[in-house]
Protein backbone atom coordinates (compact mmCIF):
# COMPACT_ATOMS: atom_id res chain seq x y z
CA UNK A 1 0.00 0.00 0.00
CA UNK A 2 1.00 3.14 -0.40
CA UNK A 3 0.07 6.54 0.21
CA UNK A 4 -0.68 10.07 -1.04
CA UNK A 5 -1.49 12.94 0.32
CA UNK A 6 -3.50 15.21 -2.00
CA UNK A 7 -3.30 19.36 -1.36
CA UNK A 8 -6.62 18.98 0.74
CA UNK A 9 -4.98 16.69 2.89
CA UNK A 10 -7.19 13.64 1.74
CA UNK A 11 -5.04 10.55 1.75
CA UNK A 12 -5.10 8.27 -1.13
CA UNK A 13 -4.07 4.66 -1.66
CA UNK A 14 -2.35 3.50 -5.03
CA UNK A 15 -0.26 0.41 -6.09
CA UNK A 16 2.73 -0.91 -5.16
CA UNK A 17 5.07 1.71 -7.18
CA UNK A 18 8.63 1.88 -7.90
CA UNK A 19 7.70 6.06 -7.34
CA UNK A 20 6.91 5.83 -3.54
CA UNK A 21 10.74 5.73 -2.98
CA UNK A 22 11.09 8.63 -5.91
CA UNK A 23 11.60 11.70 -3.50
CA UNK A 24 10.20 13.54 -6.73
CA UNK A 25 7.10 15.42 -6.86
CA UNK A 26 4.29 12.88 -7.88
CA UNK A 27 1.35 13.45 -9.99
CA UNK A 28 -2.19 11.60 -9.23
CA UNK A 29 -2.48 10.03 -13.27
CA UNK A 30 -5.67 10.01 -12.46
CA UNK A 31 -5.82 13.63 -11.43
CA UNK A 32 -4.62 17.19 -12.33
CA UNK A 33 -3.97 18.01 -8.98
CA UNK A 34 -0.76 18.68 -7.90
CA UNK A 35 0.32 15.99 -4.95
CA UNK A 36 3.03 16.62 -2.49
CA UNK A 37 6.51 15.41 -2.65
CA UNK A 38 6.77 11.97 -1.60
CA UNK A 39 8.96 11.40 0.79
CA UNK A 40 10.47 7.77 2.25
CA UNK A 41 9.49 8.82 5.63
CA UNK A 42 5.80 8.11 4.08
CA UNK A 43 6.49 4.30 4.81
CA UNK A 44 5.60 5.04 8.19
CA UNK A 45 2.11 6.21 7.28
CA UNK A 46 1.69 3.28 5.47
CA UNK A 47 2.71 1.48 8.42
CA UNK A 48 0.30 3.25 11.07
CA UNK A 49 -2.52 2.91 8.66
CA UNK A 50 -2.13 -0.74 7.86
CA UNK A 51 -2.50 -0.72 11.38
CA UNK A 52 -5.98 0.64 11.46
CA UNK A 53 -6.76 -2.75 9.62
CA UNK A 54 -4.90 -4.71 12.30
CA UNK A 55 -2.20 -5.39 9.72
CA UNK A 56 1.18 -5.08 11.57
CA UNK A 57 4.84 -5.16 9.72
CA UNK A 58 5.42 -8.44 9.08
CA UNK A 59 9.08 -7.95 9.86
CA UNK A 60 10.45 -5.47 12.81
CA UNK A 61 11.66 -2.10 11.57
CA UNK A 62 14.35 -1.66 14.21
CA UNK A 63 17.54 -3.25 13.28
CA UNK A 64 18.19 -5.38 16.45
CA UNK A 65 14.81 -6.98 16.15
CA UNK A 66 15.18 -7.47 12.16
CA UNK A 67 18.27 -9.28 13.21
CA UNK A 68 17.23 -11.40 16.16
CA UNK A 69 14.51 -12.90 14.22
CA UNK A 70 16.74 -13.56 11.15
CA UNK A 71 19.53 -15.26 13.04
CA UNK A 72 16.48 -17.87 14.40
CA UNK A 73 15.83 -18.47 10.42
CA UNK A 74 19.47 -18.59 8.84
CA UNK A 75 21.53 -21.93 9.27
CA UNK A 76 24.11 -22.27 11.79
CA UNK A 77 26.95 -22.13 9.40
CA UNK A 78 24.87 -18.66 7.70
CA UNK A 79 24.78 -17.38 11.38
CA UNK A 80 28.51 -17.83 12.09
CA UNK A 81 29.74 -16.39 8.27
CA UNK A 82 27.27 -13.73 8.92
CA UNK A 83 27.13 -12.11 12.28
CA UNK A 84 30.65 -13.10 13.04
CA UNK A 85 33.84 -11.38 12.18
CA UNK A 86 37.41 -11.49 12.47
CA UNK A 87 39.44 -11.91 16.31
CA UNK A 88 37.04 -11.75 18.95
CA UNK A 89 34.98 -9.22 16.89
CA UNK A 90 35.85 -5.71 19.11
CA UNK A 91 35.77 -3.58 15.48
CA UNK A 92 33.06 -4.99 14.03
CA UNK A 93 31.23 -4.10 17.55
CA UNK A 94 33.35 -0.65 17.55
CA UNK A 95 31.83 0.24 13.96
CA UNK A 96 28.13 -0.12 15.39
CA UNK A 97 28.80 1.64 18.49
CA UNK A 98 30.71 4.63 17.62
CA UNK A 99 27.54 6.06 15.71
CA UNK A 100 26.71 6.61 19.61
CA UNK A 101 29.27 9.41 19.92
CA UNK A 102 28.70 11.03 17.30
CA UNK A 103 25.38 13.96 17.05
CA UNK A 104 23.21 16.05 15.24
CA UNK A 105 22.16 19.43 16.59
CA UNK A 106 18.16 20.01 15.42
CA UNK A 107 17.38 23.41 13.88
CA UNK A 108 13.95 24.68 14.13
CA UNK A 109 11.98 27.19 12.13
CA UNK A 110 13.43 26.00 8.73
CA UNK A 111 10.48 24.39 6.03
CA UNK A 112 11.86 20.85 6.19
CA UNK A 113 8.36 19.90 4.53
CA UNK A 114 9.82 18.82 1.21
CA UNK A 115 13.39 17.19 1.51
CA UNK A 116 15.21 16.34 -1.22
CA UNK A 117 17.67 13.09 -0.48
CA UNK A 118 19.16 12.72 -3.76
CA UNK A 119 22.63 12.59 -4.74
CA UNK A 120 24.89 12.74 -7.65
CA UNK A 121 27.48 9.88 -8.19
CA UNK A 122 29.64 9.78 -11.70
CA UNK A 123 27.02 11.27 -13.06
CA UNK A 124 23.89 9.28 -12.52
CA UNK A 125 21.18 11.09 -10.05
CA UNK A 126 20.33 8.51 -7.63
CA UNK A 127 17.13 8.57 -5.60
CA UNK A 128 18.65 8.45 -2.59
CA UNK A 129 22.29 8.26 -0.87
CA UNK A 130 22.19 4.71 -0.01
CA UNK A 131 23.20 1.51 -1.84
CA UNK A 132 23.63 -2.89 -0.88
CA UNK A 133 27.04 -2.95 0.15
CA UNK A 134 28.62 -6.00 -1.96
CA UNK A 135 28.31 -9.30 0.26
CA UNK A 136 29.34 -12.62 -1.21
CA UNK A 137 26.92 -14.35 0.42
CA UNK A 138 24.16 -12.92 -0.38
CA UNK A 139 23.11 -15.60 -2.65
CA UNK A 140 23.39 -18.10 0.21
CA UNK A 141 20.97 -16.14 2.82
CA UNK A 142 17.65 -16.17 1.08
CA UNK A 143 15.92 -19.46 1.66
CA UNK A 144 15.98 -20.27 -2.61
CA UNK A 145 19.40 -19.46 -2.21
CA UNK A 146 18.97 -16.84 -4.83
CA UNK A 147 19.65 -14.14 -2.69
CA UNK A 148 21.56 -11.87 -5.65
CA UNK A 149 18.78 -11.92 -7.88
CA UNK A 150 15.97 -11.16 -4.95
CA UNK A 151 18.40 -8.25 -4.04
CA UNK A 152 18.67 -6.72 -7.57
CA UNK A 153 14.62 -7.08 -7.46
CA UNK A 154 14.70 -5.10 -4.17
CA UNK A 155 17.20 -3.11 -6.38
CA UNK A 156 14.90 -2.47 -8.77
CA UNK A 157 11.64 -1.80 -6.86
CA UNK A 158 13.47 1.05 -4.55
CA UNK A 159 15.92 2.16 -7.12
CA UNK A 160 18.80 2.07 -4.72
CA UNK A 161 21.84 0.62 -6.61
CA UNK A 162 23.01 -2.83 -5.99
CA UNK A 163 26.75 -3.72 -5.33
CA UNK A 164 26.97 -7.15 -6.52
CA UNK A 165 30.34 -9.41 -5.28
CA UNK A 166 32.58 -11.30 -7.29
CA UNK A 167 31.46 -13.97 -4.91
CA UNK A 168 27.62 -15.00 -6.25
CA UNK A 169 25.19 -17.96 -6.43
CA UNK A 170 23.64 -16.64 -9.47
CA UNK A 171 26.32 -14.75 -12.58
CA UNK A 172 26.28 -11.24 -12.06
CA UNK A 173 24.45 -11.53 -15.71
CA UNK A 174 21.64 -12.69 -14.64
CA UNK A 175 20.97 -10.19 -11.40
CA UNK A 176 22.31 -7.47 -13.91
CA UNK A 177 19.03 -8.43 -15.97
CA UNK A 178 17.16 -7.61 -12.81
CA UNK A 179 18.05 -4.21 -11.89
CA UNK A 180 15.41 -2.34 -13.67
CA UNK A 181 16.72 1.26 -13.50
CA UNK A 182 18.94 0.84 -10.27
CA UNK A 183 22.71 0.93 -10.90
CA UNK A 184 24.60 -1.99 -10.34
CA UNK A 185 27.83 -1.95 -8.75
CA UNK A 186 30.58 -4.64 -9.95
CA UNK A 187 32.76 -5.23 -7.07
CA UNK A 188 36.07 -7.18 -7.96
CA UNK A 189 37.85 -9.70 -5.81
CA UNK A 190 41.11 -9.50 -7.86
CA UNK A 191 41.91 -12.70 -8.63
CA UNK A 192 45.86 -13.70 -9.19
CA UNK A 193 45.09 -14.18 -12.85
CA UNK A 194 45.27 -10.92 -15.07
CA UNK A 195 43.46 -12.49 -17.57
CA UNK A 196 40.87 -13.59 -15.73
CA UNK A 197 40.52 -10.45 -13.72
CA UNK A 198 40.24 -8.74 -17.23
CA UNK A 199 37.58 -11.20 -18.32
CA UNK A 200 35.20 -10.12 -15.28
CA UNK A 201 35.87 -6.82 -15.56
CA UNK A 202 34.62 -6.95 -19.22
CA UNK A 203 31.82 -9.14 -18.60
CA UNK A 204 30.40 -6.87 -15.89
CA UNK A 205 30.72 -3.68 -18.34
CA UNK A 206 28.95 -5.69 -20.64
CA UNK A 207 26.08 -6.78 -18.55
CA UNK A 208 25.84 -2.67 -17.47
CA UNK A 209 27.00 -2.19 -14.39
CA UNK A 210 28.01 1.64 -13.84
CA UNK A 211 30.66 1.13 -11.61
CA UNK A 212 33.91 -0.92 -10.52
CA UNK A 213 34.57 -1.18 -6.85
CA UNK A 214 37.80 -3.07 -6.18
CA UNK A 215 37.82 -4.54 -2.98
CA UNK A 216 41.53 -4.36 -1.11
CA UNK A 217 41.35 -5.53 1.92
CA UNK A 218 40.68 -8.98 1.30
CA UNK A 219 43.15 -10.69 -1.31
CA UNK A 220 43.02 -13.01 2.00
CA UNK A 221 40.80 -13.95 4.58
CA UNK A 222 40.77 -12.39 8.13
CA UNK A 223 41.11 -14.84 11.40
CA UNK A 224 37.47 -15.45 12.07
CA UNK A 225 37.67 -18.04 14.89
CA UNK A 226 33.48 -18.39 14.26
CA UNK A 227 33.83 -20.01 11.24
CA UNK A 228 37.42 -21.63 12.40
CA UNK A 229 35.87 -23.50 15.17
CA UNK A 230 33.00 -24.63 12.98
CA UNK A 231 35.85 -25.49 9.72
CA UNK A 232 33.05 -23.55 7.79
CA UNK A 233 33.67 -21.52 4.60
CA UNK A 234 31.35 -21.70 2.15
CA UNK A 235 33.54 -21.38 -0.75
CA UNK A 236 35.63 -24.04 -0.43
CA UNK A 237 31.93 -26.34 -0.23
CA UNK A 238 31.54 -24.97 -3.74
CA UNK A 239 28.95 -22.21 -3.08
CA UNK A 240 28.74 -18.42 -4.96
CA UNK A 241 31.31 -19.58 -7.29
CA UNK A 242 29.03 -18.96 -10.33
CA UNK A 243 31.04 -15.82 -11.72
CA UNK A 244 34.26 -18.09 -11.61
CA UNK A 245 32.61 -21.30 -13.01
CA UNK A 246 30.72 -19.32 -15.66
CA UNK A 247 33.90 -17.25 -16.90
CA UNK A 248 35.34 -18.72 -20.18
CA UNK A 249 38.63 -17.98 -19.08
CA UNK A 250 38.26 -19.53 -15.50
CA UNK A 251 36.92 -23.00 -18.22
CA UNK A 252 39.98 -22.58 -20.29
CA UNK A 253 42.18 -22.75 -17.32
CA UNK A 254 40.76 -26.67 -15.98
CA UNK A 255 41.19 -29.79 -17.33
CA UNK A 256 37.41 -30.80 -16.99
CA UNK A 257 34.35 -28.02 -16.70
CA UNK A 258 33.65 -27.87 -13.03
CA UNK A 259 30.05 -29.64 -14.03
CA UNK A 260 32.32 -32.71 -14.66
CA UNK A 261 34.92 -31.81 -11.72
CA UNK A 262 33.34 -29.53 -9.18
CA UNK A 263 36.13 -30.72 -6.75
CA UNK A 264 38.96 -29.44 -8.95
CA UNK A 265 36.89 -25.93 -10.43
CA UNK A 266 36.99 -25.65 -6.69
CA UNK A 267 40.76 -26.04 -5.67
CA UNK A 268 41.40 -23.73 -8.80
CA UNK A 269 39.41 -20.95 -7.34
CA UNK A 270 41.25 -21.14 -3.95
CA UNK A 271 44.58 -20.95 -6.30
CA UNK A 272 43.69 -18.40 -8.06
CA UNK A 273 41.54 -15.85 -5.32
CA UNK A 274 43.22 -12.98 -4.24
CA UNK A 275 46.27 -11.03 -5.74
CA UNK A 276 48.04 -9.14 -3.48
CA UNK A 277 47.53 -5.21 -4.69
CA UNK A 278 50.26 -2.61 -4.19
CA UNK A 279 50.62 1.04 -5.79
CA UNK A 280 52.35 -0.79 -8.49
CA UNK A 281 49.63 -2.16 -10.24
CA UNK A 282 47.06 0.73 -9.76
CA UNK A 283 48.10 1.90 -13.63
CA UNK A 284 46.96 -1.85 -14.76
CA UNK A 285 43.82 -1.78 -12.69
CA UNK A 286 43.01 1.46 -14.58
CA UNK A 287 43.32 0.11 -17.32
CA UNK A 288 41.30 -2.85 -17.57
CA UNK A 289 38.10 -0.28 -17.43
CA UNK A 290 36.89 3.27 -18.40
CA UNK A 291 33.93 2.52 -15.49
CA UNK A 292 34.85 4.53 -12.44
CA UNK A 293 37.05 3.14 -10.42
CA UNK A 294 36.25 2.91 -6.96
CA UNK A 295 38.52 1.36 -3.85
CA UNK A 296 37.28 -0.33 -0.98
CA UNK A 297 38.77 -0.39 2.20
CA UNK A 298 40.84 2.87 2.35
CA UNK A 299 41.12 4.18 5.67
CA UNK A 300 43.94 6.10 5.81
CA UNK A 301 44.15 9.85 4.67
CA UNK A 302 47.46 9.16 2.87
CA UNK A 303 45.90 6.25 0.95
CA UNK A 304 43.19 8.36 -0.10
CA UNK A 305 45.18 11.16 -1.59
CA UNK A 306 47.18 8.63 -3.04
CA UNK A 307 44.48 7.19 -4.64
CA UNK A 308 42.94 9.93 -6.60
CA UNK A 309 46.53 11.03 -7.64
CA UNK A 310 47.04 7.40 -9.30
CA UNK A 311 43.82 7.72 -11.32
CA UNK A 312 40.79 6.24 -9.20
CA UNK A 313 37.88 7.91 -9.15
CA UNK A 314 36.36 7.24 -5.96
CA UNK A 315 37.21 5.98 -2.55
CA UNK A 316 35.46 3.46 -0.22
CA UNK A 317 35.99 3.86 3.64
CA UNK A 318 35.39 0.57 4.86
CA UNK A 319 36.77 -1.87 7.24
CA UNK A 320 34.59 -5.18 5.76
CA UNK A 321 32.41 -4.73 8.74
CA UNK A 322 35.46 -5.92 11.36
CA UNK A 323 35.85 -8.93 8.99
CA UNK A 324 39.18 -8.32 7.89
CA UNK A 325 41.40 -7.07 10.40
CA UNK A 326 40.31 -6.51 14.02
CA UNK A 327 42.45 -3.38 14.12
CA UNK A 328 40.11 -1.47 16.57
CA UNK A 329 38.83 1.80 15.16
CA UNK A 330 35.49 2.04 14.23
CA UNK A 331 35.54 3.03 10.31
CA UNK A 332 33.10 6.27 11.24
CA UNK A 333 35.63 7.32 13.20
CA UNK A 334 38.19 7.24 10.46
CA UNK A 335 35.64 8.86 7.58
CA UNK A 336 36.25 12.53 8.49
CA UNK A 337 40.27 12.55 7.65
CA UNK A 338 39.35 10.45 4.24
CA UNK A 339 36.69 12.81 3.60
CA UNK A 340 39.27 15.99 3.94
CA UNK A 341 41.86 14.10 2.08
CA UNK A 342 39.84 12.93 -1.05
CA UNK A 343 38.91 16.63 -1.87
CA UNK A 344 35.84 16.43 -4.71
CA UNK A 345 36.23 12.78 -4.54
CA UNK A 346 32.98 10.71 -3.78
CA UNK A 347 33.54 8.74 -0.73
CA UNK A 348 31.39 5.70 -0.31
CA UNK A 349 31.12 4.69 2.97
CA UNK A 350 30.45 1.14 5.09
CA UNK A 351 30.54 -0.28 7.95
CA UNK A 352 28.30 -0.22 10.98
CA UNK A 353 25.51 1.11 9.63
CA UNK A 354 22.50 0.08 11.17
CA UNK A 355 19.56 2.52 10.87
CA UNK A 356 18.60 5.84 9.11
CA UNK A 357 19.92 8.18 11.94
CA UNK A 358 23.72 6.34 10.95
CA UNK A 359 22.98 7.06 7.34
CA UNK A 360 22.43 10.57 8.33
CA UNK A 361 25.55 11.00 10.47
CA UNK A 362 27.52 9.39 7.74
CA UNK A 363 26.39 11.78 5.23
CA UNK A 364 26.86 14.87 7.69
CA UNK A 365 30.57 13.61 8.01
CA UNK A 366 30.88 13.49 4.14
CA UNK A 367 30.14 10.52 2.75
CA UNK A 368 28.50 10.75 -0.47
CA UNK A 369 26.74 7.63 -0.39
CA UNK A 370 25.90 4.68 2.67
CA UNK A 371 26.41 1.20 2.24
CA UNK A 372 23.98 -1.04 4.13
CA UNK A 373 25.38 -4.78 4.55
CA UNK A 374 24.30 -6.81 7.22
CA UNK A 375 20.66 -5.57 7.52
CA UNK A 376 20.46 -6.16 4.14
CA UNK A 377 20.76 -9.63 4.63
CA UNK A 378 18.74 -10.58 7.61
CA UNK A 379 15.58 -8.83 5.05
CA UNK A 380 17.03 -11.94 2.47
CA UNK A 381 17.24 -14.51 5.27
CA UNK A 382 13.87 -13.32 6.42
CA UNK A 383 11.85 -12.65 3.30
CA UNK A 384 13.75 -12.42 0.08
CA UNK A 385 13.04 -9.41 -2.27
CA UNK A 386 10.64 -8.25 -0.35
CA UNK A 387 12.19 -8.12 3.24
CA UNK A 388 15.44 -6.34 1.09
CA UNK A 389 12.78 -3.73 0.20
CA UNK A 390 11.27 -3.37 3.92
CA UNK A 391 14.97 -2.98 5.45
CA UNK A 392 15.71 -0.70 2.77
CA UNK A 393 12.74 1.60 3.03
CA UNK A 394 12.69 1.27 6.97
CA UNK A 395 16.48 2.97 7.12
CA UNK A 396 15.28 5.89 4.64
CA UNK A 397 12.15 6.39 6.21
CA UNK A 398 14.12 7.00 9.15
CA UNK A 399 16.86 9.05 7.84
CA UNK A 400 14.30 11.20 5.48
CA UNK A 401 12.40 11.75 9.24
CA UNK A 402 15.39 12.63 11.03
CA UNK A 403 16.05 15.07 8.14
CA UNK A 404 12.88 16.51 8.15
CA UNK A 405 12.63 16.69 11.89
CA UNK A 406 15.98 17.78 12.85
CA UNK A 407 15.80 21.10 10.27
CA UNK A 408 17.76 19.46 7.82
CA UNK A 409 16.12 20.05 3.89
CA UNK A 410 19.02 18.64 1.73
CA UNK A 411 21.97 16.53 1.98
CA UNK A 412 24.14 19.87 1.54
CA UNK A 413 22.30 21.58 4.40
CA UNK A 414 23.17 18.43 6.29
CA UNK A 415 26.76 18.20 5.19
CA UNK A 416 27.32 22.31 6.24
CA UNK A 417 26.15 21.47 9.24
CA UNK A 418 28.44 18.48 10.02
CA UNK A 419 27.94 16.07 12.73
CA UNK A 420 29.39 16.78 16.54
CA UNK A 421 30.98 14.39 18.70
CA UNK A 422 29.21 13.60 21.98
CA UNK A 423 31.70 13.47 24.91
CA UNK A 424 31.25 9.87 26.16
C1 LIG B 1 30.90 -8.85 3.33
N1 LIG B 1 31.62 -7.82 2.71
C2 LIG B 1 32.14 -8.00 1.46
N2 LIG B 1 32.81 -6.99 0.84
C3 LIG B 1 33.27 -7.13 -0.41
O1 LIG B 1 33.87 -6.21 -0.94
N3 LIG B 1 33.02 -8.29 -1.10
C4 LIG B 1 32.37 -9.35 -0.55
O2 LIG B 1 32.17 -10.37 -1.18
C5 LIG B 1 31.95 -9.22 0.80
N4 LIG B 1 31.34 -10.26 1.43
C6 LIG B 1 30.79 -10.08 2.68
C7 LIG B 1 30.09 -11.12 3.28
C8 LIG B 1 29.46 -10.91 4.50
C9 LIG B 1 28.71 -12.01 5.15
C10 LIG B 1 29.51 -9.64 5.12
C11 LIG B 1 28.79 -9.36 6.41
C12 LIG B 1 30.23 -8.63 4.54
C13 LIG B 1 31.79 -6.52 3.38
C14 LIG B 1 30.64 -5.58 3.04
O3 LIG B 1 30.74 -5.10 1.73
C15 LIG B 1 30.61 -4.38 3.97
O4 LIG B 1 31.86 -3.74 3.94
C16 LIG B 1 30.27 -4.78 5.41
O5 LIG B 1 29.14 -5.63 5.41
C17 LIG B 1 29.99 -3.56 6.26
O6 LIG B 1 29.82 -3.92 7.60
P1 LIG B 1 28.37 -4.06 8.28
O7 LIG B 1 27.74 -2.70 8.24
O8 LIG B 1 27.59 -5.05 7.48
O9 LIG B 1 28.64 -4.54 9.65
Amino acid sequence: MRVFKDEDGGLRNFGHSRANVTPSVNENPKSTKRLHPVHFGDYQNEIYLAGLHGVLPALPVDAAGLESRALQALPQSLVSYVQGGCGDELTQRRNVEAFAHWGMIPRMLVDTTSRDLRIELFGMTLPSPIFMSPVGVAGLCAQDGHGDLAAARAAAATGVPLAVSTLMNDSMETAAGLLGEAPGFFQLYTPRHKELARSLVCRAEAAGYKVLVVTLDTWLTGWRPRDLNASNFPQLRGHVLVNYFSDPVFRSLLAKPPEQDPAAAVRKWAELFGMALTWADLPWLRSLTKLPLVLKGICHPDDARRAIDAGVDGIYCSNHGGRQANSGIAAIDMLPSVVAASGDAPVLFDSGVRTGTDVIKALAMGARAVGIGRPYLYGLALAGAAGVEHVVRSILAEADLLMAVNGYPTIAQLRAAGAVRVAS
